[in-house]
Formats: C-alpha cells, structure tokens, sequence
C-alpha cells in the first residue's frame, strides 16, 4: 500500500471505520413500522463494503453475483461456498455495522436440509453474517424452517431466482400473468409460515409486489426491479456505479458513473507514466547527503 506525504512512508491518518451503531433484526422492523424504506446493496469486497457502511447503507448482500460482476462467468452457477465465505469475510471486516447477507450458492443448500444447515452455519461463524438468503418458494420451505430453527435469520427469494435461469427461460420478468403471479404470493406465505424474517422480490410487476407486501405478516418484503411499493429496494452495486461492462439493466439506475471516473484515471495514469510527469517529487522519498556519500565509499 502507498503512504502519505509524511516523513515515513507509512505516516497516515487512522479513520475511525465508522460512527454507526450496529444494525439489528429489531431495527429493520422498526423501520417497516415507521414506513422508512430499507436499503440494500451488493457487495463483494473491503474497500466497497467500508464505504457502503459509511454512507448509511442498512442491509448489505453478498451476493452469487459475484460470479459475474466480479468472477466474469455468465451465470452465478459457478460460484462455491468457500467463494462466498472469501468475500463475506471480506465485506464483513469492511462493514462493522451494517446487516450482512450471505448468499447461498448453487447446490449449497438444494440437495437436502442438512446440506443447507450446515452452509448456512458457515457464512455466520466463518464470515460473521447476520443472516442468508436463498432462492425458491414453497419447495425449499423445509430448508427455511430448518435454517431459522438453528437460529439463523432467512430471507427467501422469489421472481426471478437466477440460480433457476435455465428453467425460467432467461433474465425475464416473472409473474406477468395471473396464474404465475398467484403462484409467487402462495409462495411468500409459504416461506414466512416457515420462518423467513424477509423476502426478496426480483423483477416481478409492481402490483404483485405490492400484494405481497400488504398480505406479509411479520415479513420484510424488499424489491429489485419490482416497483416501489416494498419495504426497501435492494439494486445489484456494479449497476448503480456503472462498472459491470456487460450491460446495464433497466431496472436500475446508474447513481455515479464510476466505472466512467475510473476508466478516465486509468488513461491518465497510463500517459502521465508514459510522458515522464509521474511521478512528481512529491511521491517519492529522498536520502540524506551524508548517507548517499557513505553509500558511495561502501560502494567503493
Ligand atoms: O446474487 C445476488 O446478488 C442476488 C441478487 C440478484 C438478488 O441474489
């Protein structure tokens, strides 16, 4: 890492990591029942995950996204258990404070109820989670009941669930029709009787969103690409900070053109090399006289 100005090169201003309390279960309800929208965000590493948490970000979400926003695979199938542990653990020393999800990888948790057990475990004791999410409806109610018997907080997944991609045909907006869309509130009630404290929902039409949220009981509804009408709004951070090079979806907004800022860094990095302006004396550290002549005779 590079130092400051400062006489030693590893002089630097320790910054507090954060003024924040720590976010809790009571807290996020809190704000469901002062109708405060929630926010969350991905992410996959320390310095992201520092500044998630001190811009006041409630809920962060180590994603299988990661698979391709920061892996460049085109699915999140690929990604492992020990993949999400790495970058939980990461994002976790980054953000003290915020409510931290772990994302349960393909296969970490469909084979069987104790598979999912035993994974879910992980991300709290290796990584330092507050909770994991996992995707499917009626069909992995078993695997919610389970997890939150254990003592670990469930967020369920429902709409467009990526780990299912080739089932569901593609990227696609799900519950378009009245029978589909039946189907995703039948499964909300089935994961919040079986224990889910929250409830993702991904690229389905506002209005089943909003049935959703006003039928839930004790459960947080959040949407991604759903409307506005939920408790909170998660977006994926490399589509709202412009630095997934693939594309960007409509559902989200681009908040800061990072990748932009970034790219225009780079080039001058590049030219200011290449022309000999960087680096300045500022960047570099120079020696006494007496000790460079001492150097010299040593040096015979
Ligand atoms: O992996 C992830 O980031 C997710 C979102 C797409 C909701 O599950």
């Amino acid at each position: 890492m590079g130092g400051d100005a400062g006489d030693e090169p590893g002089d630097r201003e320790e910054v507090p990591m954060t003024e924040r309390k720590r976010m809790t279960l009571p807290d996020l309800f809190a704000k469901v029942a002062a109708g405060a929208p929630i926010t969350w965000l991905t992410c996959y590493d320390y310095p992201t995950a520092y500044l998630q948490d001190r811009a006041g970000v409630d809920m962060i979400l180590v994603g299988d996204s990661l698979g391709m926003t920061m892996l460049g695979f085109d699915s999140t199938l690929p990604v492992t258990m020990d993949d999400m542990i790495r970058h939980a653990a990461a994002v976790r020393r980054g953000a003290p404070n915020a409510w931290l999800v772990g994302d349960m990888p393909y296969m970490s948790y469909q084979p069987s109820v104790e598979t999912a057990i035993r994974n879910a475990g992980r991300f709290m004791a290796e990584a330092g989670c507050d909770s994991v999410k996992l995707e499917g409806g009626a069909e992995m109610a078993d695997r919610v009941a389970a997890i939150a018997r254990a003592g670990i907080p469930v967020i369920g997944h429902l709409g467009l669930t990526p780990q299912s991609v080739s089932a569901l045909g593609g990227f696609r907006l799900q519950g378009k029709g009245a029978v589909q869309a039946k189907k995703i509130l039948d499964d909300a009630k089935a994961l919040e009787d079986a224990g889910a404290f929250c409830i993702l929902l991904e690229l389905v039409p506002d209005r089943v969103c909003a049935l959703v949220t006003e039928r839930a009981g004790h459960c947080i509804i959040m949407g991604l690409g759903s409307g506005p009408h939920a408790h909170g709004q998660l977006l994926i951070y490399h589509d709202a900070f412009g630095l997934y090079p693939k594309f960007t979806p409509r559902m989200a907004k681009v908040f800061a053109d990072a990748g932009a800022v970034i790219r225009e860094g780079l080039e001058a990095y590049v030219r200011e090399v290449t022309e000999g302006t960087f680096p300045a004396p500022a960047n570099w550290f120079g020696m006494k006289d007496e000790e460079y002549d001492e150097l010299l005779r040593l040096l015979g």
